[in-house]
């Protein structure tokens, strides 16, 4: 049994790029983080991060077949992308969504998200420790 990990463009830069928003935790710390979480379940993970919309999207395609849900933090992309959207509602896989930071307090143009109606799991503004956290809520759906 298998999760897929998904980060967008940038977070390539956590712990780097404005740290007062993200935090000092960097993507490996992230991609570890969640795999304990997972495993915790038994479950493995696969850890994708582009800063390509379509690397994304093929990533997401190929996680049909053989993973059971999807945590993403489609970054940038969660206030542009119909694409990654219809990527998500087109596999069928449960899908946590999760912001590090609280996008709702931001600039207007991170209020939207893409994503939101196409996910059954939001954690928004807790840092990273919220990738652990939508994780265990994925997974209590799925029935892990
Ligand atoms: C983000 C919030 C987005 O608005 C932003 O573009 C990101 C990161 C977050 O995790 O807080 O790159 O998704």
């Amino acid at each position: 049994r298998r999760l897929l990990l998904v980060n967008g463009p940038n977070l390539n830069l956590l712990g780097i790029r404005e740290p007062d928003v993200y935090g000092h935790e960097t993507l490996a710390d992230v991609e570890a983080l969640v795999t304990a979480t997972a495993a915790d379940a038994g479950f493995e993970v696969r850890a994708v991060q582009s800063n390509h919309e379509g690397v994304l999207i093929d990533a997401i395609h190929a996680a049909r077949t053989d993973c059971a849900g999807i945590v993403i933090n489609p970054a940038g992309l969660t206030h542009t992308s119909v694409s990654l959207r219809d990527a998500l509602s087109g596999v069928a896989l449960p899908v946590a969504e999760v912001h590090i930071s609280d996008v709702r307090t931001r600039e207007a143009f991170r209020h939207h998200s893409y994503v939101a109606d196409v996910a059954v799991v939001h954690v928004i503004g807790q840092g990273v420790p919220g990738y652990a956290e939508a994780t265990r809520l994925l997974l209590d759906q799925i029935g892990a």
